[in-house]
């Protein structure tokens, strides 16, 4: 399969979101990316039901929902109300991580696993077989517009390994600083999904940069 692109909407332009959102219906992009922070887990916080409702509304392709909260197992009903297609949860946040995913499977959503920076892909062991999704975060979450860690490309590959050794059928997104500088590097190493946010978002040709993310040319 040729790989995914999330466009994250935390760049957005949330004066214009439904000009923002049609954009990403008529680009090449594949999901839209949606950041949930509740200024616990991470530092931040970001945007709740509403914004994911008006997006459900317009957009024609899935919701792509990123959860940095604690706990998050308080939500995952709103969640899948709201309009969630694919719901990853944090490994850092999950005290039972198998049944946070087998709720989130149970209504019929894909179900993701985020590893932060510091967190070994080798804890995946005994639940990669059950997750739809890892999203490896290539800066530590919280906000748009930092700086890729090299490391992640090592934890995708260690990764890829990983989901072959135990016959998982999980595909690896990346989150995190992704732009025209790493991204044939990440997809080389086995990626199957890209986030990118402000290096989307505040590009000139945004259509363009999505283009040259899902072709790989720039
Ligand atoms: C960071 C979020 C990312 C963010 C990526 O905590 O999870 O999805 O929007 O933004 P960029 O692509 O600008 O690093
Ligand atoms: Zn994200």
């Amino acid at each position: 399969m040729t790989h995914l692109i999330s466009p994250s909407l935390l760049s957005a332009d949330f004066g214009n979101l439904q000009r923002d959102i049609e954009m990403i219906n008529n680009s090449e992009a594949d999901w839209f990316h949606l950041d949930i922070m509740d200024g616990m887990f991470v530092p931040n916080i970001s945007y709740g039901f509403p914004i994911i409702q008006l997006v459900k509304k317009h957009a024609k392709k899935p919701l792509d929902v990123h959860l940095m909260i604690v706990d998050p197992d308080r939500y995952i009903d709103d969640f899948h109300k709201a309009g969630a297609d694919i719901l990853t949860v944090h490994y850092e946040a999950c005290n039972h991580l198998h049944r946070t995913i087998q709720k989130i499977k149970s209504l019929g959503m894909k179900a993701g696993v985020s590893l932060n920076p510091h967190t070994p892909v080798h804890l995946l062991k005994d639940i990669i077989a059950d997750v739809d999704l890892v999203l490896i975060m290539s800066v530590n979450p919280g906000y748009g517009g930092q700086k890729f860690i090299p490391n992640a490309i090592e934890k995708i590959k260690e990764l890829k390994q990983l989901i072959s050794d135990k016959k998982s059928n999980a595909i690896i997104e990346i989150d995190g600083g992704v732009d025209n500088t790493n991204a044939k590097t990440i997809i080389d190493a086995g990626c199957d999904a890209l986030v990118a946010g402000s290096y989307v978002f505040k590009s000139k040709n945004q259509l363009e940069t999505i283009k040259g993310l899902k072709n790989l040319e720039f």
